[in-house]
């Protein structure tokens, strides 16, 4: 079964509203054929991001949400929130949330239980980090956190669910995984998906840490490897949309 290739750019603590609606116009008349696309933007740039990809090829996720569906916490959005501002999906588990925000995989799963609740679409994110690779503990971290990430959701849910698989020590260091590392890496991922849902063929699994459009067409020509997460190289609509063409083939 082959499955439609999805790039998505995670802008991070990136854009104004403004900005995001320039970059959305842009990029919207580059996106090739045969590809999904998304941007997700920082909270306050949501709203505009929606507006201008609208009639447009380009979806609009959010980069975090909260489990809750409203309640007392201060500084936090909900999957409620994130749909009554238009956006289609949510990313969850990033590193950067993982690493400097404290989030649990059990965060983490009931983020991703609630969104699918909400019928928001998922990009959950893995990824092991240097320590953990040098310790051959890359197979163990990648298990744990795929299987609680994805623990109670449906086999329907988990095929509508990108993995997003981030080495950490790859992310935003120039030090992509090579194509050999990151297909090893989702061809284990999907067999655990296997294992655990039956649904491998059809969960697109994005890989992502410094993806460039130099590097992309090596990556996505990998079985397994089934787009891009793309940081630092999305901010640029030219960048993200010849990535976008590179997972087009
Ligand atoms: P990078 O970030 O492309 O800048 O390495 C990827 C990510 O954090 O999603």
């Amino acid at each position: 079964m082959s499955r439609r290739p999805f790039v998505a750019g995670n802008w991070k603590m990136h854009k104004t509203a403004p900005e995001a609606a320039a970059f959305v116009r842009a990029f919207a008349g580059k996106v090739p054929e045969g590809v999904d696309v998304a941007v997700c933007p920082p909270f306050t740039a949501l709203a505009a991001a929606v507006e201008a990809a609208r009639r447009t090829e380009v979806a609009v996720y959010a980069q975090n949400m909260h489990q809750a569906e409203k309640g007392a916490f201060t500084g936090e959005v909900s999957a409620g929130m994130l749909l009554d501002a238009g956006v289609d999906g949510v990313l969850i588990g990033h590193s950067e949330r993982r690493q400097f925000f404290g989030e649990t995989d059990e965060g983490v799963n009931e983020k991703a239980l609630r969104a699918h609740a909400a019928g928001l679409r998922v990009i959950l994110a893995v990824g092991e980090t240097a320590e953990e690779r040098e310790a051959a503990l890359t197979e163990i971290v990648l298990e744990r956190q795929v299987r609680a990430g994805l623990d109670g959701l449906s086999a329907k849910q988990v095929a509508a669910t990108t993995i997003a698989y981030e080495p950490v020590w790859a992310i935003g260091t120039g030090l992509t995984a090579t194509p050999e590392i990151a297909q090893a890496a989702h061809a284990f991922i999907r067999g655990l998906v296997e294992g655990a849902h039956g649904v491998a063929e059809r969960v697109r699994i994005q890989y992502g840490g410094s993806v460039k459009p130099d590097n992309a067409a090596e990556l996505f020509a990998r079985p397994d490897i089934d787009g891009g997460l793309i940081g630092g190289a999305s901010l640029d609509p030219a960048d993200l949309a010849a990535i976008a063409s590179a997972a087009a083939g």
